[in-house]
């Protein structure tokens, strides 16, 4: 049974936020708000592969941010995979995939909130994450699932210096998904179970479309809808956040 089982409800998380919630910030709110659940600014599943410096740096917690997640966002179902297990191996509570991101330079790629029009590859990428995160939990070496050495090497050290012996035990991740209600139109009900046929543990859901971006007031009873869609489904997903 994944973290999020023992959380009460509401659920009050600190949402994700692109060059706001770093792990300074997380830091602070870790000991003066202490939300249910804490997660990194989204982080590109290509920078982790490659080791860039701002990956190493977005992927920084500390153990008083517990639980947190790592959000990742790509277009690659193998990236996904192997990144899967460098999360794990870091010591993360939970994989987060962002299918919710509007900005021009994400979703021109096909990542973020653009995988709302492409349910085949987002649900592609579900499998992958979840795939990575099981395997990890058997006990796949990380230096056999094609990840650049300089990368495996980072791991290694970042585990025996970063990650305390009583997180380096194996288990599946809890994968969750922070999406939106649609592309260009509200299409949450649609999408959610779309969603649910990948059985995900949880769904949080920006109330906007990615066409509105920030603008306006987000769609609660949208959300209700999704909520309740989701309650109603028998029980491999297990609830929503609102963030
Ligand atoms: C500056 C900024 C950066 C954001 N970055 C992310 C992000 O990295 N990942 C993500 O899932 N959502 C991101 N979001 C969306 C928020 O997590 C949240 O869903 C949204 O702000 C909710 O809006 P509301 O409070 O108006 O309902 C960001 C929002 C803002 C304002």
């Amino acid at each position: 049974m994944s973290f999020w089982h023992t959380l009460s409800q509401p659920i009050i998380g600190l949402s994700p936020m692109d060059g706001v919630t770093d792990a300074a910030f997380r830091f602070i709110m870790a000991q003066h708000g202490k939300p249910d659940v804490q997660c990194t600014e989204f982080i590109d599943v290509e920078e982790i592969r490659r080791g860039t410096a701002s990956a190493w740096r977005q992927l920084r917690f500390v153990e008083s941010e517990r639980p947190i997640l790592a959000q990742i966002y790509g277009a690659d179902p193998d990236g996904f995979y192997q990144v899967a297990h460098v999360l794990c191996a870091l010591g993360f509570d939970g994989v987060d995939i962002n299918m919710g991101c509007p900005s021009k330079s994400v979703s021109a790629r096909g990542c973020g909130a653009a995988l709302i029009k492409n349910p085949l590859l987002a649900r592609a990428i579900i499998r992958a994450v979840q795939a990575g995160v099981r395997d990890w939990a058997s006990g796949q070496a990380i230096d056999t699932i094609g990840l650049r050495s300089s990368v495996v090497e980072q791991i290694q050290r970042l585990t025996s210096t970063a990650v305390p012996p009583s997180r380096q035990h194996r288990s599946a991740l809890p994968v969750s998904i922070k999406t939106r209600l649609g592309y260009d139109s509200v299409v949450i009900e649609e999408w959610v179970s779309t969603l649910l046929e990948e059985q995900p543990e949880v769904i949080a859901v920006h109330g906007r479309t990615l066409a509105q971006m920030y603008r306006g007031q987000a769609d609660w009873d949208a959300i209700r809808r999704a909520a309740k869609l989701v309650h109603e489904t028998p029980r491999w997903c297990w609830g929503m956040v609102m963030w």
